[in-house]
C-alpha cells in the first residue's frame, strides 16, 4: 500500500532524498521543512510536491499542518521522522539551550508527529513509521552528548512504539545512518571530518540516496514483518 508520506526535513539533504524516493514509489508526499525558503522552492520547482513550513518542536503547529496534509492529500500512511540538528561541543562546555533544542528537534518531534498520526493509522488498520536516527545514537560521539542522546531515545520510542502499534498493522522502525554527505557533516571541521572518514571501512561517506532506498523498503509492503527493527547503514563504521 502507497498513500501519503509525511517527510519532516524533507526538503533537503537525506530528507530530500526520501521525499524522493517514496513520491517514485507512489506515495503523495508532503515534505516538511523548518524554514529555509530558497531549498523549498528550489524543492518544490525540482519535485513539484507539497511542503509545508513546520516547526517540528511545537506541538499545535504540527497538529494543523497535519490536518492540512489530510485535507489536500488524503490520510497519512507513512511518516518519517527526519528533521534533525546539531549543536556539537564537549559537555563542560555546552549550554542548557543546546541541549534542549537537539532533544526537542530531534526526540520531542519525533514524539509529536507520531502522536499526530498515530490515531487515524491505529482506527485504519495501516501505517509505517520509520525514524532516522544515528550511528552516533548507537555508539556516542565526542562532542554530542546532546545529540547521541536524542538519537538513542528514538531508538528506544521506536521499540516501544512498535510493540503497541504491531497489533493495529502499524510497523515502527527505525534506520542509523553514519556519516552521509550532507550540509550537516559538510559544516564539520575538515580535520575532524577527515580523521573519521579513515574510521568507514568502506573509505567514505554514504550518499543520501544510500539511506533513502532503505526508507523505500520499510515503507512497502515487502517490509510488512518488519517492526522494531534498527537498520544501520555507515559503512562498516560501527557494528552492533
Ligand atoms: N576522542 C578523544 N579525544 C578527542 C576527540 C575524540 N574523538 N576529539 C577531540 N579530542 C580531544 C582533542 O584532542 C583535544 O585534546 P587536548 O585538549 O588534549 O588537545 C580535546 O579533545 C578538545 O578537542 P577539540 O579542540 O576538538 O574541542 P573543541 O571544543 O574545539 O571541539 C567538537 C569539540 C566541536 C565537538 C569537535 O570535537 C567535533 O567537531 N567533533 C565531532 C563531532 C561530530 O562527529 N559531529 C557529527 C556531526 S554530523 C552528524 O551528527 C550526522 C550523523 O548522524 C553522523
Amino acid at each position: 500500500m502507497t498513500g501519503v508520506a509525511i517527510v519532516t526535513g524533507g526538503t533537503r539533504g537525506i530528507g530530500k532524498e526520501i521525499s524522493k524516493a517514496l513520491a517514485k514509489d507512489g506515495f503523495k508526499v508532503c515534505a516538511f521543512y523548518a524554514g529555509n525558503e530558497d531549498a523549498a522552492q528550489a524543492f518544490r520547482d525540482e519535485t513539484g510536491l507539497m511542503t509545508v513550513q513546520v516547526d517540528v518542536t511545537d506541538d499545535e503547529h504540527c497538529q494543523k499542518a497535519i490536518a492540512q496534509v489530510e485535507k489536500q492529500l488524503g490520510p497519512v500512511t507513512a511518516l518519517v521522522n527526519n528533521a534533525g540538528i546539531t549543536r556539537d561541543g564537549t559537555l563542560h562546555k555546552m549550554s542548557l539551550e543546546n541541549w534542549r533544542e537537539v532533544i526537542d528537534t530531534n526526540l520531542t518531534s519525533c514524539f509529536i508527529m507520531c502522536r499526530g498520526v498515530i490515531g487515524g493509522m491505529r482506527e485504519r488498520g495501516f501505517g509505517r513509521i520509520i525514524n532516522i536516527s544515528s550511528i552516533n545514537g548507537q555508539k556516542g560521539q565526542f562532542g554530542q552528548t546532546n545529540y547521541s542522546a536524542a538519537k538513542a531515545g528514538m531508538l528506544g520510542f521506536t521499540k516501544a512504539l512498535a510493540l503497541e502499534s504491531a497489533a493495529k498493522g502499524i510497523t515502527v522502525n527505525a534506520i542509523c545512518p553514519g556519516y552521509i554527505e550532507t550540509e550537516m557533516t559538510g559544516s564539520m571541521r575538515p580535520e575532524v571530518l577527515d580523521s573519521i572518514i579513515k574510521q568507514i571501512p568502506i573509505t567514505r561517506m554514504g550518499h543520501p540516496d544510500e539511506i533513502a532506498s532503505i526508507v523505500a523498503f520499510l515503507a512497502s509492503d515487502k517490509a510488512s514483518f518488519i517492526t522494531g527493527t534498527t537498520i544501520a547503514a555507515n559503512g562498516g563504521q560501527y557494528m552492533a
